[in-house]
């Protein structure tokens, strides 16, 4: 039976708010600077790596800074607005509405890129599959697999954090608890608008399957390699389950030339 699927407002009609909103779940504002660095190291690994997709990529976090990096990226997402809002700000980027579940997309990449536990949001078996399996067989050379490390979470607990921009202040109360193997998450945002100082109160909620090592190296079969396990953006820092705040897998195709880039 089908897991009953909760799309979680922040990536659709609250799109615009998701820098808001990513900088409060991750506690720092704007890391994608680092995570883009990261990304560029990663890449500075393989010689063969031009064409890159970003599977989730939201509204460009990540692929917008590539593009500028001379890299022709593709971003992937089911959400149109947020497709929607990174052609706003960068009209090479190419784009591809489409649900990893019923991907369609028959190109090559050199690399694939699923960041911000973006592959987490397939809850089925099935659906998963099928997404491994395109991953793939359209990745020539390297796969990043970025997700939170739900090791270190309590099984239920709550919290609050907060983030502002020009316009914003962005209180986010979060509620989250494990049901078996897949992590419910309620969102209650509290936007205060910094000029007229109105609020607003919006409900959100998501519900994702994280996956552990074991399982992604299953999925991505006997052709790709984990050539890099890292704890966050970073690649001197190994994951450790206990302290790691993410679970970052790199993956590179065998028949390519080996090389570990853990260093
Ligand atoms: C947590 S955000 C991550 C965005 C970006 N990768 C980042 O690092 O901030 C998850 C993104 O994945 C997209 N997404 C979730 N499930 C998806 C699916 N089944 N198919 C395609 N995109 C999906 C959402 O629309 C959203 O933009």
């Amino acid at each position: 039976m089908k897991s009953t699927l909760i799309e979680p407002r922040i990536h659709d009609d609250l799109a615009e708010f998701y820098t808001l909103w990513r900088d409060a779940c991750l506690g720092k504002k704007a890391s994608e600077s680092e995570e883009v660095k990261f990304l560029l190291d990663i890449f500075a690994s393989s010689s063969k790596i031009k064409t890159i997709i970003d599977l989730g990529g939201s509204a460009g976090i990540h692929a917008i800074p590539l593009v500028k990096h001379g890299f022709d990226v593709t971003l992937l997402d089911k959400s149109k607005i947020a497709l929607n809002i990174a052609k706003r700000s960068c009209s090479q980027l190419k784009l591809v509405n489409e649900s990893f579940e019923a991907i369609n997309l028959n190109q090559n990449f050199d690399s694939s890129i699923c960041m911000m536990s973006s592959h987490t949001y397939l809850l089925d078996n099935i659906d998963r599959e099928l997404f491994y399996d395109w991953v793939k067989k359209y990745t020539n050379d390297l796969v990043v697999f970025d997700q939170l490390n739900i090791h270190r979470l309590p099984k239920s607990y709550s919290d609050n954090c907060q983030a502002e921009d020009r316009h914003f202040l962005f209180n986010v109360l979060r509620e989250w608890h494990f049901e078996e193997d897949l992590l419910h998450t309620s969102f209650v945002y509290e936007f205060i608008d910094k000029a007229s100082e109105a609020t607003k109160i919006i409900n959100d909620a998501q519900v994702q399957r994280f996956l552990s090592i074991e399982e992604l190296i299953k999925y991505m079969g006997k052709q790709w390699r984990v050539v890099a396990l890292l704890g966050d953006f970073n690649l001197k820092q190994a994951f450790d389950q206990e302290n790691s705040p993410r679970m970052i897998a790199v993956f590179k195709r065998v028949s390519s030339k080996q090389t570990q880039i853990l260093t």
